[in-house]
């Protein structure tokens, strides 16, 4: 099926695979030129074949690895050079490094995780936004996260990346209030992609096959986002909800709760375990202890104290009973007064006109 050439071009890094690759597809679709950034030029190239086979799209590939600091430069050298005019900047390309920043993850990988994630992100942006600034158009997709709004313990270095994407999209975004570019930002939650097993944390129980989002899903809420301009979209209901409870939870509540999905699965089974456990003891003891309470509540509370506290209580009643008459029999009559000069109004303007 080819599809109409629009003549634009998307630059699109972590297009090899998930959510980036899913993202391609929708761009190739609509007749985008592509740009394909990327470490791996052999999966680049039978993927790029597969999107000109099937839609007819121009690509062009660019072999780099986002952990070099100068490939950024490199990059738009590259398209500058081939006269390529960017109209749309993926900036997809991220990973995680799983476990505790103490004592177990790699400073190394930590260090590519920020250079990657945030630092090629911020850099490839200033490049290609002069452009899209001195044109006035142009539209950027930023991929964020859920955790973009919330502590991520066991993967501390990449939520804190994801964090600083959301900050720094939304800030040029408002600087850019004026021109006719938007800045969006793609939040999604799990989704199964090779992104757990690169971080090492296919067995925690966020990465559970079963729950995690479909790729092709999540890239089609950020496609849509894109071209309608948003400024951020939370991909799936349930993890718009866990966003939500983010803006309003304490972080230490919510850094708890990430932390679950953060535990392997066996652990966190045998956490949930010891919690309901735990909540049926508690239950049971509450329960049982009301119904002795009620059942030998003279020989707990001495009558002279419950008949005392039973006594305030009716009169506590009482009072507001009497209060709330009091109120209800005032308010009707200040209707009728209210009614009673409107009717006198009303007969006046009457004579006056006949
Ligand atoms: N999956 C999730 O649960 C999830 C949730 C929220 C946000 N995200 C974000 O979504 C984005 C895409 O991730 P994904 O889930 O689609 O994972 P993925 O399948 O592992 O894809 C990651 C992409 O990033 C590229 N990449 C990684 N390191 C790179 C480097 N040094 N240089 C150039 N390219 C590099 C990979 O290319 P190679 O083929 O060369 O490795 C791959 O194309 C990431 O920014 C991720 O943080 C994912």
């Amino acid at each position: 099926m080819e599809t109409t050439n629009n003549g634009k071009t998307a630059l699109i890094t972590g297009a090899s695979s998930g959510i980036g690759r899913e993202l391609t597809r929708l761009f190739a679709k609509d007749g985008y030129n592509l740009v394909l950034v990327g470490r791996d030029s052999d999966t680049l190239q039978m993927y790029g074949n597969n999107l000109q086979n099937q839609y007819g799209t121009q690509i062009t590939l660019i072999q780099k690895d986002l952990a070099n600091p100068q490939a950024p430069d490199e990059i738009y050298a590259e398209t500058s050079g081939q006269g390529l005019h960017i109209d749309v900047l993926v900036n997809d390309a991220g990973f995680g490094e799983y476990g505790m920043f103490a004592t177990e993850t790699d400073l190394q990988k930590e260090l590519g995780v920020v250079q990657v994630n945030a630092v090629a992100l911020m850099h490839l942006t200033k490049l290609y936004l002069k452009d899209m600034v001195s044109r006035n158009e142009g539209k950027i997709l930023m991929l964020g996260s859920e955790v973009s709004v919330s502590p991520n313990p066991m993967m501390a270095v990449y939520g804190a990346t994801k964090a600083f994407i959301k900050s720094f999209s939304e800030a040029i975004r408002n600087e850019l209030n004026d021109t006719n570019i938007t800045v969006t930002v793609l939040m999604p939650g799990a989704t199964n992609t090779n992104f757990f097993k690169v971080a090492g944390a296919t067995e925690v129980k966020g990465a559970d096959p079963n729950k995690t989002a479909d790729p092709a899903a999540v890239a089609k809420e950020g496609y849509d986002a894109l071209m309608s301009g948003k400024d951020h979209v939370v991909a799936g209901w349930m993890n718009k909800a866990r966003v939500a409870m983010a803006h309003i939870l304490p972080d230490p509540l919510v850094a708890a709760s990430a932390r679950r999905d953060m535990t392997p699965k066996d652990q966190a089974d045998q956490q949930q375990k010891q919690t309901l456990t735990m909540a049926l003891v508690v239950g049971v003891a509450v329960l049982t202890g009301w119904w002795l309470v009620s059942r030998n509540r003279s020989a707990i509370v001495p009558e002279k104290i419950y008949g005392k506290a039973r006594a305030k209580a009716r009169s506590g009643q009482k009072a507001f009973l009497d209060k709330a008459n009091q109120a209800g029999k005032s308010t009707k009559k200040a209707l009728a007064s209210i009614s009673d000069t409107a009717q006198d109004a009303y007969d006046q303007a009457k004579s006056i006109i006949s």
